[in-house]
């Protein structure tokens, strides 16, 4: 089974519009007609960067959205508002969304159905603190994430959802988990899907690796038999670098 390859940029809250449509101006100029991007970018550079995108290589999504399709939420934004602004997926659960604004995996799943039933494609991320890791918890923690965060979709709701495996204690630190190690947490990810959604349906869902990934480490880590793709933040702010990485597929 060929699983699809997704190279994700989380930008977080980095760039303006004019600086996003200037990234997006450089990367098309190495991007190759068969290659594709996707960037995860600020609420307000989606509308202008999916115009100027069109009929590129380069699909855009956002970060985070509000599992209500409408409300008196103030300060929040819908999957259905996303789809509209010119969004083709969405972040969800990021470590960040998780650790520094408390989303528990019960609200991640949530906000995976509403983006699902947006028909944006949901980037599930899961992954286990430097302290967890060191208490040998790995395995609990990425299992207890995943079953509460994929809930009970059904089959046909998983074959849209791709998974994130990040380390928190790799994200933004330098720190990057080894391919071998890496490699064996998506391993196990599989094996959580496996048993709740059958074989195939395991076999066939792509798992990206995020964390400190780099244009040094990125092609080691995209070696690896269960790494489908990568979700990189700071070296995505680099069109110059990001293009370098593509490369390596
Ligand atoms: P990083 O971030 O590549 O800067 O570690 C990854 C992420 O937050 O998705």
């Amino acid at each position: 089974m060929t699983r699809e390859t997704f190279i994700v940029g989380n930008w977080k809250m980095y760039k303006s519009i004019a600086e996003a449509k200037e990234f997006v101006h450089v990367l098309r100029k190495h991007l190759k007609s068969s290659q594709k991007i996707y960037l995860a970018v600020p609420y307000t550079t989606i509308h202008s960067l999916a115009i100027e995108v069109k009929d590129t290589g380069i699909v855009i999504g956002a970060q985070n959205l509000h599992q209500a399709k409408e409300g008196a939420f103030t300060g929040e934004i819908s999957g259905l508002m996303l789809k509209e602004a010119g969004a083709d997926f969405v972040l969800v659960g990021h470590s960040e969304r998780r650790h520094v604004f408390q989303e528990s995996s019960q609200l991640v799943h949530q906000k995976l159905l509403a983006a699902l039933s947006f028909s944006l494609r949901p980037i599930v991320c899961v992954g286990e603190k430097k302290e967890e890791r060191e208490a040998g918890q790995t395995e609990e923690i990425l299992k207890q994430q995943l079953e509460e965060s994929l809930g009970v979709l059904t089959l046909e709701q998983l074959k849209h959802v791709v998974i994130a495996y990040e380390p928190v204690w790799a994200i933004g630190t330098g720190l990057t988990a080894t391919p071998e190690m890496a490699e064996q947490a998506h391993q196990f990810c599989r094996e959580v899907i496996s048993h709740k959604w059958g074989y195939e349906a395991a076999d066939q869902i792509s798992i990206l690796y995020g964390g400190s990934v780099k244009v040094d480490n990125s092609e080691s880590l995209l070696s690896q038999t269960n790494i489908d793709g990568l979700l990189i933040g700071g070296a995505s702010l680099d069109p110059e670098n990001l293009s370098k990485i593509i490369s390596k597929i």
